[in-house]
C-alpha cells in the first residue's frame, strides 16, 4: 500500500528538532497546540535520531487505542527516565514486564466500587481540613487554591491507600516529598532533551536529582516502617495488599523493591493529577458564570444544608459533567505513549507507523478535535457531557485516564474525591477571582496545573 509522508517541521541534520525551538520544554502543551494548528492531526518530530509522532484526531487515535495493534511504550519516552525514581511501579513498568502483571492483579481489588465507597470517611476527613482552613481565611484573604488542592490530594491518597497521615494542612510549607517530586519530574523531562555528554558534566544538577530520589525513597520506607509498627488489624488497604497480597495467577507477592516503587508511584500519580483537575475546574467555573450558577443550584438542591454522604454523589449530575468538561479542556496528564505491536502499522489507510518510534496520543489536542467537539471545542460547556450525550461520544474521543489495560487504576478514587470536594466547596463558599482579568497560564511538570491563579473564598450566609 502506498503511504503518505507524515508532516514534520524543518529540522537540523543529526540534531533533528533539538534546538529549533519548535517545542518549548517549559510549555510543551502550548507548543503541541501550535504544531497541531500548523501541521494537522498527525506530525513527526525527531530528537537526536529518535522519532516521535504526535496524533490528535479521534479517527486516528481510535486506531492507536486498539490494544491488539498498539501497546504502551515506555522505552525512549520521559517515563523511562522517571524509572530512575519509580522503577517498575505500575505507571512506569515496561509493557509485558512481569512485575506489572503481578502488581496489577494484586492491587486492582483495592479500587473496586465497595472499596472506593469505603474510603468516603477518610476522604471526608481530609476534605474537612481544607474547608476549615478556607473558612478561617475569611473573605479578604487571596490565595492559590492549587496549593491546598495539592495538600488535599496528597493527604487523601496517603490516608485512603496507606492509612498514613502527612497532616499537610497543619504545616506552613508543603511536605518535602512534594518539592522533591516536582524537581525530580522537571529534571527527568530536561534529561530527555540533553545530550548524554552534557548531562554527565552537570554535577550539581545530578546530585540534586539523586538527593530528591533518596528523599522520596526515604518517605516510602518510613510509611512501610510505620505500618509494621502499627498493624491495621485486618483492614485491607492498598498498602496491606502490597505487603501481604498474593497474585492469583503466579502465587507470588510484591518484592520489597517493587513495594517501594509502587508507593512512590501512587504518591506521585495519586495527587498531581487530581490537584490539577480541581484547580482547572475552579478556573473554568469562575470564567463561566452561568455554569457556576447551574452547579451551585444543583448542589443547593441535592445537598442543601445536609452533611454530604456517599448517597448524594450520584445525584450530582451537572457537577459530574463539569468535571468531565474541565478535564476535556485541561487533561492534567496530557499525553500517553504507544507503539505498534508489529514491526509497522498503517493508520487512517495512509500513514505508516514503525515499532521503533514513540507514538503519542496527544490527549490535550484530541480533546479539541473539531470533528468531535464542533466549532465551540474551545468553550467550556458542561451540557455536552450530560447523560446520553456523554455516553454517545465517538469511541476514544475523551481519554483523560488513558487506555485499556494501562489506563488509570486510581480513576474512581480521584473522581469520588473531586466530586466531594466540589460539592462541599460550593455548598459552603462563593468563590471569586482575586484578579478578574486573570487568564489561564500553565505550570508544567509531567502533568499540568494553573500558574498564578488566586481566589477569594467567601463563606455563604447560613451555609452549614
Ligand atoms: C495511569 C491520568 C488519578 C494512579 C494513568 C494514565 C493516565 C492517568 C492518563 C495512563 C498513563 C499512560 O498510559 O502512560 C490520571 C488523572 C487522574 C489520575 C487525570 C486524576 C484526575 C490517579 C490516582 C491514582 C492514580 C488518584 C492513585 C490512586 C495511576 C497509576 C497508573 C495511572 C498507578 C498506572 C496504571 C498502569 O499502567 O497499570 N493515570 N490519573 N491516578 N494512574 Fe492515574
Amino acid at each position: 500500500m502506498t503511504t503518505k509522508p507524515i508532516p514534520s517541521p524543518p529540522a537540523y541534520p543529526l540534531l533533528g528538532h533539538a534546538g529549533t525551538g519548535v517545542v518549548d520544554p517549559t510549555n510543551s502543551q502550548g507548543s503541541f497546540r501550535l504544531l497541531r494548528e500548523k501541521y494537522g492531526e498527525i506530525y513527526a518530530l525527531n530528537f537526536f535520531g529518535r522519532t516521535i509522532v504526535l496524533v490528535s484526531s479521534q479517527r486516528l487515535v481510535n486506531e492507536l487505542c486498539d490494544e491488539k495493534r498498539f501497546h504502551k511504550k515506555v522505552e525512549g519516552s520521559v517515563l523511562e527516565v522517571v524509572r530512575n525514581g519509580a522503577g517498575d511501579g505500575l505507571f512506569t513498568a515496561y509493557d509485558g514486564e512481569e512485575n506489572w502483571g503481578i502488581a496489577h492483579r494484586v492491587l486492582m481489588p483495592a479500587f473496586g466500587p465497595s472499596q472506593i465507597i469505603g474510603m468516603f470517611p477518610a476522604m471526608l476527613d481530609i476534605n474537612s481540613q481544607l474547608l476549615l482552613k478556607w473558612e478561617r481565611f475569611g473573605p479578604d484573604e487571596a490565595f492559590d487554591p492549587t496549593e491546598d488542592f495539592t495538600r488535599l490530594a496528597f493527604d487523601t491518597i496517603a490516608l485512603c491507600a496507606m492509612s498514613y497521615r502527612f497532616n499537610s494542612f497543619y504545616h506552613q510549607d508543603m511536605p518535602p516529598f512534594i518539592g522533591a517530586m516536582v524537581r525530580f519530574l522537571i529534571e527527568s523531562g530536561m534529561k530527555m532533551q540533553r545530550p548524554k555528554i552534557l548531562q554527565s558534566w552537570m554535577t550539581n544538577t545530578n546530585q540534586q536529582y539523586e538527593a530528591d530520589i533518596k528523599l522520596m525513597t526515604d518517605v516510602c520506607d518510613q510509611i512501610v516502617s510505620y505500618r509494621k509498627a502499627h498493624p491495621t488489624e485486618g483492614k485491607k488497604d492498598l498498602l496491606s495488599l502490597m505487603l501481604e497480597g498474593k497474585d492469583p495467577r503466579t502465587g507470588r507477592g510484591l518484592t520489597d523493591t517493587n513495594i517501594r516503587n509502587q508507593l512512590i508511584t501512587f504518591l506521585i500519580a495519586g495527587h498531581e493529577t487530581t490537584s490539577g483537575l480541581l484547580s482547572f475546574t475552579l478556573y473554568h467555573l469562575l470564567s463561566n458564570p452561568s455554569a457556576y450558577a447551574t452547579l451551585q443550584r444543583e448542589i443547593d438542591t441535592v445537598l442543601g444544608k445536609e452533611a454530604i454522604t456517599v448517597h448524594h454523589l450520584p445525584k450530582l449530575e451537572y457537577t459530574n459533567a463539569v468535571l468531565r468538561e474541565s478535564i476535556r479542556l485541561n487533561p492534567p496528564a496530557g499525553a500517553i505513549g504507544v507503539a505498534p505491536v508489529a514491526d509497522s502499522e498503517i493508520i487512517g489507510g495512509e500513514y505508516e507507523l514503525r515499532k521503533s518510534w514513540n507514538c503519542v496520543i496527544h490527549i490535550d489536542t484530541l480533546h479539541r478535535d473539531p470533528a468531535v467537539w464542533g466549532e465551540d471545542a474551545e468553550e467550556f460547556r458542561p451540557e455536552r457531557m450530560l447523560g446520553e450525550k456523554f455516553d454517545k461520544l465517538p469511541p476514544n474521543s475523551w481519554k483523560p485516564f488513558g487506555n485499556g489495560a494501562r489506563a488509570c487504576i486510581g480513576r474512581p478514587l480521584a473522581w469520588q474525591e473531586s466530586l466531594m470536594m466540589l460539592a462541599t466547596l460550593f455548598q459552603r463558599f462563593d468563590i471569586r477571582f482575586d484578579d478578574p482579568s486573570y487568564h489561564l497560564k500553565i505550570k508544567q511538570t509531567l502533568t499540568t496545573k494553573p500558574l498564578g491563579f488566586r481566589i477569594h473564598a467567601i463563606p455563604r450566609q447560613g451555609a452549614r
